[in-house]
């Protein structure tokens, strides 16, 4: 336990975390890039894996490797056991007593459920409320219902002042925004939405990877995550949903795993979650995201929410050094910070920085609408997590500076 924290710089209730050590674990991170230490800053798209997680899963194939829920074989009773725990595990992790946890292919899917199996069916038309922050997973799936959305602004430092009218009865929100590192006040949120009579899912695409959840203390009554940017692999995400609205949802898709009963006329669906997670489940994420969530809990998602706020500040007050570098959101965030170069664009930034072994995001970061509202058509984004530490920092920093010199400006 100590080696991944070290115990002597114990600052408030932080112990902070021995980077050095946690990078050994992600083999990625040995790799050369164009002979240079590869510098991964890119976690807000995907995250690196470490050699638990993947053991866990080569593990499985070894050992345990059989179809869930359908036999009763040794293996399969044990593949089955492996799943629902991870299920109960994340209940856990999410402290979300009274919600079901329902395994989807990642964040996007999650939010199509919530909004083809229950906004359709329960929210009338001209009642969604959602902002200008969203990722396109947050917003085109609204634009399927063919049901007009509001979308709440946010202010030029990338803040949302959130308000609802009691028009308004579904908001759906990110709890950390992908491009501006914005975290929103989810509690004030959640507590606005109730004494309007509205539902409220939120997105913890950004923010599951990084801060402890409580939904307990969130309150919502939908919320979502993607595994792969928690270090476990592509392919499960999770919605979790209050227990008493999974009556009124209806499935998405159909076949296998859902079914209770069925005839050449019909079928009747299985109790919840299962009627929501047709086919073959994808066991072998759903595996390693359990060893991920060990693997987080292990170093204390507290003390990962400390790293990351400090890595973070670290990176905003070196880039803010930068000549002619504009940054874009508030001071207060975490996990990622996006800029520009002043008449160079994103991809030129990347890709020169690239040459140094440094991965970045460069483009429109799947929030096309967020680069309309900041007048620009792509961003520069360096992502943080709990492997990177401030050698990353700077050597992110000291390749930026190079990149004028390259066009001569
Ligand atoms: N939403 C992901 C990102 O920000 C894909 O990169």
């Amino acid at each position: 336990m100590e080696i991944y924290l070290k115990d002597i710089t114990n600052i408030g209730d932080y112990l902070s975390l021995n980077v050095s050590k946690i990078k050994k674990d992600f083999p990625i991170l040995k790799r050369k890039i164009n002979g240079n230490k590869f510098i991964y800053l890119d976690s807000a798209s995907t995250s690196q894996k470490p050699i638990q997680v993947i053991n866990s899963i080569k593990n499985f194939y070894e050992k345990n490797n059989s179809n869930v829920h359908r036999s009763i074989y040794k293996t399969s009773e044990e593949s089955t056991k492996m799943f629902e725990l991870t299920r109960f595990k994340i209940k856990k992790f999410l402290d979300a007593e009274d919600y079901e946890i329902i395994f989807t292919k990642n964040c996007t899917e999650a939010i199509n459920l919530v909004v083809n199996g229950w906004v359709k069916k329960n929210i009338p038309k001209g009642k969604i409320l959602s902002s200008v922050m969203e990722h396109h997973s947050n917003i085109v799936p609204w634009f399927s219902l063919k049901n007009p959305i509001k979308f709440l602004d946010v202010n030029n430092y990338g803040e949302l002042n959130f308000n609802i009218d009691n028009n308004i009865k579904m908001v759906s929100l990110t709890h950390v925004s992908n491009v501006l590192g914005t975290i929103n006040n989810v509690k004030e949120i959640s507590e606005k939405c109730y004494e309007n009579g509205s539902y409220f899912m939120l997105d913890g695409a950004q923010s599951t990877p990084h801060m402890k959840i409580s939904l307990k203390k969130i309150n919502c009554d939908f919320f979502t995550f993607s595994g792969h940017k928690m270090l476990s692999p592509t392919g499960v995400g999770v919605l979790a949903v209050k227990k008493e609205l999974t009556e009124k949802m209806n499935p998405i898709l159909f076949g296998s795993d859902m079914i209770k009963e069925v005839n050449l006329e019909n079928f009747t669906v299985a109790d919840s979650p299962y009627k929501f997670e047709a086919g073959t489940p994808n066991i072998e994420s759903v595996i390693g995201l359990s060893s991920a969530i060990d693997y987080l809990e292990k170093i204390g998602m507290r003390n990962i929410e400390k790293h990351t706020k400090k890595i973070t500040k670290y990176a905003f007050e070196q880039l803010q050094k930068i000549k002619n570098i504009k940054i874009y959101g508030p001071k207060k965030r975490i996990g990622l910070i996006s800029f520009n170069l002043k008449n160079i664009h994103s991809h030129d930034v990347a890709s020169i920085i690239n040459e140094y072994g440094i991965a970045i995001r460069s483009g429109h970061h799947c929030a096309q609408p967020l680069m309309k509202r900041f007048n620009v058509s792509s961003m520069s984004r360096a992502s943080f997590y709990l492997y990177n530490d401030e050698y990353d920092v700077d050597s992110l920093i000291n390749s930026l500076n190079k990149v004028y010199g390259v066009f001569k400006l």
